[in-house]
């Protein structure tokens, strides 16, 4: 349906502006512009992405941490297409859901409170973008008797000095009071509502009526948080000690408002890609959301997900079969099946799109801008191998059994899990074929799928246990290894898939947590005259927790931590030589080989970076010369805290895309003029105590992306011993030679001419025997039969033999035993004119001699079959069986 533009003077407002209105407006109330938060959310284990404004403040809320300023504002890049807010079904088929959305929003930390927050947000709406305030509903939360909590009576009140109290509705939990996931900050909201429709239809029905009710003219724009709580995993609500405000506006849904559309693909946000896509696919986009529109469904489907596409993989998540990447493949496979089936796009297209997407973005999202290159090789090699894939699934559909006219559940559910066919796609083929589609059976399989992978990852999160209140975290893992009389803050026990986990937060600890690729220490707690196992250490935003193999029987009784040291030396050497590494790898493949990810431990390195082709050997020699170079010459670490990040930056410091940064930086520096990153490692206090530096390997990870495995100090001394005490056994096996390679070289060279020699003498040895084969040949009837058991150990021998044969003797019937690498077989090949004029059937014949004799099965044409079996000694019996079969028929 058609909207006529909303009559105010911003109608013609262009996205970007909108965007830096609201920024603007918050500044000048004392808000801090932060940028937003990487869409991969990797320091909270609870969340895939980034699926809210709010969640890179979720530690300022709880109170782990102080936030630079206590009022906040920010665009945030946000995807909700898992867990607790999942809109990705509805993507494509509405005006108004997207998979990737910018959340405008503005946050107090303790600071205001609901009176600014309502009155700030009415007066941005009304006054400074001039939306009509007359098409305006607000909601609030009516209460909750199951978690004990009153209606938000003062939030309607501050409203109503705004808008008539008829326009300020009332509903409960599930749409008023806001929950970052099962567990997390939360508390009641208050939600701004819009009527987009003409004013004759609201005249018919009044807007109130349709707020909540999935109308696509009548939709939330902007939610006020009022965050008070913290939900346990037991359920139960925490009082926060302090109110915070956490508000969340739908950008364009915002532009939609403002621009006066009818849908958010209706504004500049959007329309450049619809543009772009309906000159590629040569199709007309209609403005239709009837569920048969497929073509512009394609379409908005496809301007949606290639934005989610693009920034996670310039956020550095690619695409993969596990976790995140996962859910990006599955995102963009959704796109290529769109315009494969319904843009009639049958090549590599998304990618095509990413140098609009990152011109639309620099300024606001500019890590895709600085990577377009990288982000469309990556998503065009995605689309070929998902392409490659639907194709044999087509070709699969071809040759399914439709014996009845139907594609069954079983099927279908091989084409959808295989194939990557969603269910609408093999309607569509099968409706084009006459055919019907078993929906029910498809239906009963995915259950079944979804049923099985649920219990696969079945994992129950227990709630802390508080041993005391309050208190900071304190990490001192970068100065010493050991901690006396640090204290048990909290506990708990996680079940992973029926087995209990325990976990414990320290006051003071030396560990180090999992983070930015460097594995956690390990190492014992002392607590009271208890030994406890740390097995591991992991971080939850800034929370430090140490796993560990049992819950000490004293809470209270004090701790002394102690990190395993040679660990941690082994893991600081490997960090600190992947410093070098990247260094090097910048001076010698360039400045695009930029780190994309790396899992250092005590074992090896493992580092991916960007580059297009394969590392060569000497390129892998002059890396690892000059990570050796300046271990040689001993760098002493030059370690600074606390750096302030613009600092840091104008030092020169290497910064990675997908990374957040806070204000303050830790700067690793290995000689200022070769190696300088931001980072939160262990490192070692010199180069030279990382001893050596040696490659094992490098391969491709992804398009674009290389990887490097490599091992440092006593690792890459067992390797290299490994590499010499194998070079001193193949030496001894040829009694210390003074030459080797010449050794090895000429023992080859002799190996092939003995092998020539041999392959002469078996032919000839070959020729003899087809020549006394031949002599054997009987007359029987109008054949020559020839049944032999034959000295040789080599099925292909065995088949030229007795082709050559059946060439050489008029019409030939041809019978051969032998035992090759210690097991039966018969091969049977007869003429193919005796075949039909005497009802002559080798493969039925070889199957019942070798089922009969040699315990074994086969078969074949009626002109030549071969069988298998595994008692030799029936071979004989066999063969004079088939001489007295063969006889019999012959002679009739
Ligand atoms: N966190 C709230 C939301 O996502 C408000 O920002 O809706």
């Amino acid at each position: 349906m058609p909207l006529r533009p909303v009559n105010h003077e911003q109608t013609r407002m262009k996205s970007a502006a909108i965007r830096t209105k609201f920024l603007e407006f918050f500044e000048s109330r004392s808000h801090r512009i932060v940028p937003s938060a990487p869409i991969v959310n990797k320091a909270d284990p609870s969340l895939m992405f980034t699926n809210a404004g709010m969640n890179q403040f979720k530690d300022f809320f709880l109170g782990n941490e102080v936030p630079p300023n206590r009022r906040i504002a920010d665009t945030q890049k946000c995807l909700r297409v898992s867990g607790k807010h999942n809109d990705l079904e509805e993507v494509g088929r509405d005006s108004y859901h997207h998979t990737m959305f910018e959340m405008l929003g503005n946050w107090s930390v303790g600071d205001y409170f609901k009176q600014e927050a309502i009155d700030w947000a009415w007066e941005l709406l009304v006054d400074v973008f001039g939306v009509d305030k007359e098409r305006i509903y607000i909601t609030i939360f009516e209460g909750d008797t199951q978690d004990g909590l009153p209606a938000d009576e003062e939030a309607a009140s501050m409203w109503e000095r705004h808008l008539p109290a008829e326009r300020i509705l009332r509903f409960g939990k599930k749409d008023n009071f806001w929950e970052m996931g099962d567990t997390g900050p939360c508390g009641p909201c208050s939600e701004i509502h819009y009527d987009l429709r003409d004013d004759e239809i609201r005249r018919q029905t009044p807007g109130a009526s349709l707020v909540n009710q999935d109308n696509p003219l009548v939709v939330e724009i902007w939610n006020l948080v009022f965050i008070q709580f913290n939900r346990l995993a037991s359920g139960r609500l925490e009082a926060l000690p302090e109110k915070h405000v956490d508000t969340g506006m739908g950008f364009e849904r915002l532009c939609m408002v403002l621009q006066g559309k009818s849908s958010n693909y209706d504004t500049d946000v959007f329309t450049p890609f619809i543009q772009a896509i309906e000159r590629a696919s040569g199709k007309t986009y209609s403005f239709s959301y009837e569920p048969g529109a497929k073509t512009d469904i394609a379409m908005r489907v496809v301007a949606d997900h290639i934005r989610a596409v693009a920034f996670t993989i310039a956020d550095g998540q690619l695409p993969s079969n596990t976790g995140a990447g996962y859910v990006i493949r599955r995102i963009l496979r959704r796109a290529v099946r769109y315009y494969f089936s319904f843009l009639d796009i049958k090549e590599p297209f998304l990618h095509t799109l990413i140098p609009l997407l990152a011109q639309t973005f620099q300024t606001v999202f500019p890590e895709l801008h600085a990577q377009q290159d990288q982000v469309a090789t990556i998503i065009k090699s995605e689309e070929s191998a998902f392409l490659q894939t639907l194709d044999n699934g087509l070709k699969r559909f071809e040759i399914l059994d439709t014996t009845d006219a139907v594609i069954n559940g079983k099927d279908a559910f091989e084409l959808y899990d295989t194939f990557g066919f969603p269910i609408d796609l093999t309607r569509l083929l099968a409706s084009e074929k006459g055919l019907k589609l078993d929906e029910r059976g498809f239906e009963e399989a995915l259950r079944k799928q979804k049923e099985r992978s649920r219990a696969d990852a079945k994992k129950a999160v227990g709630d802390w246990h508080e041993v005391r209140t309050g208190g900071e975290v304190e990490f001192v893992g970068y100065d010493q290894l050991e901690v006396n009389l640090a204290q048990i803050l909290k506990y708990r026990t996680v079940e992973v898939k029926g087995k209990n986990e325990f976990q414990l937060v320290l006051n003071q600890t030396p560990f180090y947590a999992e983070s930015g690729g460097q594995a956690g220490d390990t190492g014992t707690l002392r607590v009271g005259n208890q030994i406890v196992r740390v097995i591991d250490t992991q971080k939850e935003n800034n929370l430090i927790i140490h796993r560990v193999d049992q819950l000490p029987e004293d809470m209270t009784a004090p701790v002394t931590a102690e990190v395993d040291s040679l660990r941690r030396q082994a893991v600081s050497c490997n960090h600190s030589a992947t410093h070098l590494m990247h260094a090097a790898l910048h001076k010698i493949l360039g400045n695009h080989a930029v780190q994309k990810g790396q899992d250092v431990d005590d074992q090896r390195i493992r580092f991916d970076f960007n580059h297009f082709q394969k590392v060569d050997a000497a390129e892998l020699i002059r890396i690892e010369d000059m990570v050796n170079e300046k271990i040689r010459a001993n760098i002493t670490l030059e370690e600074a805290r606390d750096v302030p990040i613009q600092e840091a930056q104008d030092a020169g410091a290497m910064m990675l895309f997908g990374e957040k940064y806070g204000d303050v930086v830790r700067m690793i520096t290995f000689d200022p003029s070769f190696s300088r990153e931001l980072c939160g490692g262990t490192h070692v206090s010199s180069t030279g105590e990382i001893g050596l530096f040696k490659i094992i390997s490098e391969g491709a990870v992804a398009a674009g992306v290389r990887r490097i495995e490599a091992v440092t100090a006593l690792q890459a001394e067992s390797f290299l011993r490994g590499q010499l005490n194998l070079l001193d056994e193949i030496k001894e096996l040829f009694k210390n030679p003074q030459h080797l390679v010449k050794q090895v070289s000429d023992l080859i060279e002799e190996n092939k001419t003995l092998r020539k020699e041999i392959d002469g003498l078996r032919t000839e040895q070959a020729m003899a025997l087809k020549e006394d084969l031949r002599r054997q040949a009987q007359q029987v009837g109008p054949a020559h039969l020839l049944v032999a058991h034959l000295p040789l150990n080599d099925g292909a021998a065995l088949k030229s033999l007795a082709f050559q044969l059946e060439n050489e003797i008029e019409s030939a019937v041809i019978v051969f035993g032998a035992v090759i690498n210690d097991k039966p077989q018969l091969m049977i090949a007869i003429d193919k004119s005796l075949c039909s004029s005497h009802g002559l059937h080798a493969g039925n014949l070889v199957r019942t001699l070798a089922a009969s004799h040699i315990q074994g099965g086969g078969g074949g044409q009626p002109f030549f079959a071969t069988a298998g079996g595994k008692d030799s000694a029936g071979l004989d019996a066999a063969l004079a069986e088939a001489k007295s079969l063969l006889t019999e028929a012959l002679s009739k």
